[in-house]
């Protein structure tokens, strides 16, 4: 059995303990195609990140090239929804489109922006937290990690609070389509939710063009008034991403991050007696389980990774899991240590699609973890818990604790 056998990201084994697979496949050449999957898989932290940096791939090659011209099948018309919403946000837009989307989003999210929210986000945890601990034994994911940062994405936007428990599910719905090989149900299921989604944020935004609030929404429609700089379609696009990306890893970080400390009660007990210890904590949460196990990009041009040849047309699957766990960059890296410093994981990406809510994600999870290590100094796990099925976006179904 070859190393790229042991890469099967449909098997819940797998997806539970990727990790040994990943030692593998580090040991092997530098990038490897495998044919189940149709990607080339790159598994060492120097390639991972340089290649992130590399503008001969990109997220979507429709800038350079038709499906044809790139060797793939057309997508079938009826996902068009779908599409229409993913690609007019900037994460599936390559240079210069990008450089214009992200410049008119990234105002709301520098970190002097970011650090105004503070006192909201400790607010919205705190009332979680104390709504938790009320029950004794809880679900941490249902009760902090999930409405946490959806809660402060949906405030940001200016998503009203009535309107927000539709939120996670039409994400959930649309991310379907973010793991590997998706099936005609899930790909359905997307396209509704994309319609449902698109619909909902274009009457938002007729109402705050009628009636200007201070927040992003607003803020997105003022830009498509001054001048067609956002069109319509980006002012969707970018909404969905915000509200998408803007929460789904931060719960996954939260869910893996309890299992994982829990999985190691000296760094937990470490982390309880010094509080100085959350931000570096966090930062190594991130990095031991990661939340985004794998991310793609299309080679625009013929390229060469270690000696191996790599044809125009082919998908990288670049492996964050296993980038993260490379023995050239950490020392032990299988050790978790919550003191870890320094820790150039890449759990956010790295060159132009860098996240951009790195500095809201770190603000969220050090407030979340914070919290609840000060609120419930005893908490404890009840169960183990179970994988959900996602390899791409990877995380606990639930995680059952008692404070
Ligand atoms: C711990 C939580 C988070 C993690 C691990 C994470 C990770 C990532 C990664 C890996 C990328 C780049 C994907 C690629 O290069 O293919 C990305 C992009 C992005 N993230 Fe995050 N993210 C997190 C939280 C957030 C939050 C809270 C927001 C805020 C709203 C956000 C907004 C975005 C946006 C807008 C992009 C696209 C950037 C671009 O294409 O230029 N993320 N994120």
């Amino acid at each position: 059995m070859t190393a790229v056998d042991l890469f099967r990201p449909s098997d819940p084994a797998f997806v539970a303990h990727p990790y040994d697979a990943y030692a593998a496949l580090r040991e092997g050449p530098r990038v490897q195609y495998d044919e189940k999957t149709d990607k080339w898989l790159v598994a060492r932290h120097a390639d991972v990140d340089a290649l992130l940096r590399d503008r001969r791939l990109g997220r979507s090659f429709l800038h350079v090239a038709t499906h044809a011209e790139m060797g793939r099948p057309e997508e079938p018309p009826e996902h068009a929804p779908f599409w229409r919403v993913v690609r007019s946000g900037m994460l599936d837009v390559e240079p210069p489109d990008h450089t214009r989307l992200r410049r008119l989003v990234s105002r709301a999210f520098t970190p002097r922006t970011v650090e105004r929210m503070r006192d909201t986000v400790q607010g919205v945890t705190d009332r979680l937290v104390d709504d938790a601990a009320a029950q004794g034994e809880f679900d941490l994911i249902a009760t902090v990690a999930e409405p946490l940062p959806v809660t402060v994405i949906a405030e940001m936007l200016g998503v009203p609070e009535a309107d927000r428990h539709l939120l996670r599910p039409w994400s959930a719905d649309i991310c379907g389509m973010y793991e590997l090989d998706p099936s005609e149900q899930t790909a359905r299921t997307a396209v509704r939710a994309c319609e449902e989604f698109g619909d909902y944020l274009v009457a938002l935004g007729r109402e705050r063009r009628a009636r200007p609030q201070d927040d992003l929404i607003t803020g997105l429609v003022q830009v498509v008034d001054e001048g067609d700089v956002l069109t319509e379609d980006e002012l969707v696009g970018t909404c969905v991403l915000l509200l998408n990306a803007g929460h789904e890893a931060t719960v996954n970080v939260t869910g893996n991050g309890w299992w994982s400390l829990f999985r190691n009660p000296d760094q937990l007990a470490r982390l309880r007696a010094d509080p100085a210890l959350l931000a570096t904590a966090v930062e190594e949460l991130m990095r031991w389980d990661t939340p985004l196990q794998m991310f793609e990009r299309w080679v625009l041009e013929d390229l060469e990774v270690g000696g191996v040849h790599v044809p125009r047309g082919a998908e990288l699957g670049l492996l964050f899991g296993s980038a993260n766990r490379d023995p050239e960059v950490f020392a032990d890296p299988d050790t978790l240590d919550v003191g870890r410093d320094p820790n150039p994981h890449v759990s956010f990406g790295a060159g132009v699609h860098f996240c951009l809510g790195a500095a809201l994600a770190r603000l969220e999870l050090q407030t979340s973890f914070g919290t609840v290590l000060r609120r419930l100094p005893g908490l404890e796990l009840v169960e183990e818990p179970t994988w959900g099925p996602g390899y791409v976006i990877r995380g606990l179904q639930e995680l059952r604790v008692r404070g």
